[in-house]
């Protein structure tokens, strides 16, 4: 699957530069392209109520598009309420070491493959991000996490095809035809990967033991034999189809994002030798403090490495847009605009992103721009989206990952930054 991105969205919100909102023509409902950053904060946090649904449906019948994104209503909120303990500081310092032996596979997978540097680097570090990814959601322990069965599967969700963008379209513009033609938007996924997970939970059920992984929460979810909404009384069993589609979600959100996000950070440092120069001054002050120990809790202290991150996140988001339907009439505060029940909203992740106002010199790779001195603008970073529906991710730790050397007595101590040199400049064929 490609990244998403919504090129007509971004034109409307550059060409409109002193609009809050601007309307846009769509064959089944109102639809507004919102710029303002107080009307996108009204839309996804304060006004929330009337503005919790995503603007897509699933049909009941096709099983893993009842994910959370594309849930709504009772169900969303359940199944959000029941997935977010896999986030917990707790569960993603336990991920972080599965992540961790990710990143040293990987650089022992690039030795042994030397043709992977030279070819297409957003495809090799999908692998890493699919391994990696697979790995720490389904507690896949083998010698390599490239010997992971999961590898295959996940590789097979990403590959871009005519067939799903269309129903893509077809799904976000024209959901009344969608739903008449009783298409399923990942129906050629659907048998392979409901049995992979249904076989993964039996053989856990057999296996025992603690993994603290998605796999865990399913049976523990699973034990409970319902999910149920105490405010509402609302109820979902946790079926194995309910519990493959949360699964299938983690991949299709996970990989493609993680590993355009790795993509172009590693392309700006390669474009920007300075910065680079400081990310790898940063990364080797750290592992000297730290013996080579990178854990979940010291990275946030790699200070400039986050901030490189963020700017090519504003440059090069890996989700470009973020829509929500209106289901209660509304007024946005800036402009004073009424907003009726059924009106589709999209906001423009790259428009915004990029918008002069905002961000002087857009097209410029200035990673300052979110230093503590500097940081004006920071809440207006949407990579993630925004309010009660933003993503369930953090990228950070995964793209460290990368960027760390292999810690078990390194030959030399400048031997600390020479992976990441030899991944960015091979990649890039800088010389
Ligand atoms: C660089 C990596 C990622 C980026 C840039 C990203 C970005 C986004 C964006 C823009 C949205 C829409 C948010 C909104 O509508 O306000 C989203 C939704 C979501 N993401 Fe991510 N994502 C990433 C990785 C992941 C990963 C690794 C996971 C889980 C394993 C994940 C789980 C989700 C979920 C569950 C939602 C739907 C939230 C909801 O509707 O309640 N994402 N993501």
């Amino acid at each position: 699957m490609a990244p998403v991105s919504n090129p007509v969205g971004e034109q409307i919100h550059e060409t409109h530069p002193d609009a809050p909102c601007v309307g846009v023509g769509n064959i089944s409902n109102p639809t507004l392209l919102v710029r303002d950053i107080k009307n996108i904060q009204h839309i996804t946090q304060v006004d929330f109520e009337s503005f919790h649904h995503r603007g897509m449906n699933a049909l009941p019948d096709d099983i893993l598009a009842n994910c959370i994104p594309f849930l709504n209503g009772k169900e969303w909120k359940l199944i959000r309420k029941n997935m977010t303990p896999l986030f917990t500081a707790v569960k993603l310092r336990q991920m972080f070491t599965t992540m961790n032996k990710g990143a040293l596979d990987f650089v022992e997978y690039l030795k042994d493959n030397p043709k992977k540097l030279k070819g297409d680097a957003l495809n090799t570090l999908s692998t890493f991000s699919c391994a990696a990814i697979g790995a720490s959601v389904f507690g896949i322990t083998t010698k390599s996490i490239f010997d992971s069965p999961f590898l295959e599967m996940a590789r097979k969700v990403n590959i871009p095809s005519f067939w799903f963008d269309l129903k893509l379209f077809l799904w976000i513009v024209a959901p009344t035809l969608f739903r008449l033609c009783r298409m399923k938007v990942f129906a050629e996924h659907e048998e392979f990967f409901v049995k992979a997970v249904k076989q993964i939970i039996e053989q856990r059920k057999k296996e025992g033991g603690k993994h603290a992984d998605f796999i865990d929460l399913c049976l523990n979810l699973q034990n409970k034999e319902e999910l149920k909404d105490e405010e509402s009384g609302f109820v979902i069993k946790p079926t194995d189809e309910v519990m493959a589609a949360q699964a299938f979600f983690f991949f299709v959100a996970g990989v493609e994002p993680n590993a355009s996000a790795l993509f172009f950070t590693l392309l700006e440092l390669g474009r920007n030798p300075e910065a680079l120069e400081r990310v790898h001054k940063e990364i080797d002050v750290h592992f000297e403090k730290y013996q080579n120990n990178l854990t979940y809790d010291n990275l946030t202290e790699l200070k400039y490495l986050n901030v490189v991150l963020q700017e090519s996140l504003r440059l090069h988001p890996p989700i470009g847009f973020i829509s929500r339907q209106c289901v209660r009439d509304s007024v946005l505060p800036v402009g004073n605009i009424k907003v009726e029940n059924g009106t589709k909203i999209f906001i423009s992740v790259y428009g915004f992103q990029r918008d002069r106002k905002l961000y002087p010199d857009p097209e410029k790779f200035i990673p300052e721009r979110f230093t503590q001195e500097t940081k004006h603008a920071n809440d207006t970073i949407l990579a993630f989206g925004k309010g009660n529906r933003a993503s369930l991710a953090c990228v950070a730790p995964v793209c460290i990952e990368i960027l760390a050397p292999p810690r078990p007595d390194p030959p030399h101590p400048a031997a600390k930054t020479i992976n990441f040199v030899v991944v960015t400049r091979k990649f890039f064929h800088i010389p």
